[in-house]
């Protein structure tokens, strides 16, 4: 049930527009001291001042926000929260000095998690998945992106869809769900050495099969998964069966996965650790949203991705989790904010747009949340300082007291 909620002497922080924001734009939020929002079924229906703020039936829910900070939920635009298993030992080879991409060569890595989720059950997945959710709301995540891509066969994938499709109209589940097909997340066991007759499968039956269950397609574009001839056919018949596109793209070598995203008009292209000043300059011209991912830069001791390059190009970009059992097990949004303050040079201001407006737009939503206006989603969070400085400040530590998702308190710490 969406609710019916008042926010009251609040210092309110906000990114403003229905569009992703772009370059040093990004830097500008709106701030309103001693404001007020008023959130009817939902939907925010007053932003301003405490001075001009309409009467309210007795019914609304009250919240005083003195000495609080009010933000956008955040959105957490790049998630892999559904797997069976945990891959814990791999973790351990990396700090020994293997590589992902070695693991994953020799039959580990994603086909490991493909195996365990195909033995697991709708309901075991489900469980787990809302587990996660339940802690990311405790950060402030009122959107998640969540993809499939652990089945890699239709039967598989489609448990893997039908599980996010519960999550998006259970009423256990408290966040807003985007969904993304991504069986073509690597090359599974049994096709080994036949990419071009997995790629054929997805084609004829996986895509058809899929389409109308998820909103986004996605596609792990890399050497020695799918190269960028196999990834353009893909994207297109992705795009043809009516899916919006993303690409995880130049994570581990420079392909050129950014430049086939703005060659497609993908709305996100994600990772882009190793991606070329061209490829930042394509999506920047063709409105591609870069979402960048630290988490996963930080656990593979990798470069982070060039976040500055991308704002300095007038990019929109956005930052995400990346939660997933193997590159990057973490959903931790404090500490993707500290670590793209800290090493990718993003301002804190820039940091809080790229999680709201842009994560929004990443997940082609930033018309319904994503920043504080009358007509979008009441998705709020109460920080527990006075401002919003205090995010990266408070290094990898939660700063959200209250989650408030379509008026709802989801959260209360
Ligand atoms: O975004 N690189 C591809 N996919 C994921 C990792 C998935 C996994 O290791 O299970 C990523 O890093
Ligand atoms: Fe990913």
């Amino acid at each position: 049930m969406d609710g019916n909620l008042v926010i009251i002497n609040a210092g309110i922080v906000t990114p403003v527009g229905n569009k992703p924001i772009k370059g040093r734009d990004m830097g500008n939020l709106k701030e309103i001291t001693h404001g007020a929002l008023m959130i009817e079924n939902g939907i925010i229906t007053y932003v301003g001042t405490m001075d001009d703020m309409p009467a309210y039936p007795d019914s609304f829910e009250v919240i005083d926000a003195a000495g609080n900070c009010v933000l956008p939920g955040f959105i957490d635009s790049h998630t892999h929260l559904i797997f069976g298993g945990y891959r814990p030992e791999e973790f351990e080879w990396r700090l020994k000095g293997d590589t992902y991409m070695s693991i994953m060569e020799r039959g580990g890595g994603i086909q490991s998690t493909v195996n365990a989720t195909r033995n697991a059950t709708a309901d075991e997945l489900y469980k787990k998945a809302l587990w996660f959710i339940g802690k990311m709301s405790e950060m402030g995540v009122t959107t998640v992106e969540v993809k499939s891509g652990y089945g890699l066969d239709t039967e598989s994938e489609l448990k893997m869809l039908d599980v996010i499709n519960r999550l998006e109209s259970s009423k256990d589940n408290p966040v807003n769900i985007i969904s993304t097909f991504l069986g073509a997340h690597a090359v599974p066991s049994e096709y080994k050495g036949k990419t071009s007759e997995y790629v054929d499968l997805m084609i004829k039956e996986m895509i058809p099969t899929a389409a109308g269950k998820a909103k986004f397609f996605d596609i792990f574009t890399e050497k020695n998964v799918f190269e960028i001839e196999d990834s353009r056919k893909l994207l297109r018949a992705a795009k043809d069966a009516g899916f919006e596109l993303k690409l995880h793209a130049d994570e581990i070598v420079t392909l050129g996965g950014a430049e086939l995203a703005a060659e497609m008009g993908a709305v996100s292209a994600d990772h882009l650790l190793h991606v070329s000043d061209e490829g930042i300059r394509a999506m920047a011209e063709k409105g591609v949203v870069a979402t960048l991912l630290p988490l996963t830069a930080f656990a593979l001791k990798e470069p982070f991705a060039p976040a500055r390059k991308f704002i300095e190009a007038d990019a929109a970009v956005a930052l995400a989790t990346d939660l997933n059992p193997g590159s990057c097990f973490s959903g931790s949004i404090p500490l993707t904010i500290a670590l793209a303050c800290i090493y990718m040079g993003m301002s804190i201001e820039e940091t809080i747009t790229a999680l709201t407006l842009n994560g929004a737009a990443a997940c082609g939503i930033a018309d319904e949340t994503g920043s504080l206006e009358v007509g979008k989603r009441g998705d709020v969070i109460i920080l527990a300082f006075d401002t919003y400085k205090s995010l990266p400040y408070y290094v990898g530590m939660n700063c959200v007291r209250t989650t408030v998702s379509r008026g709802r308190i989801i959260s209360n710490k």
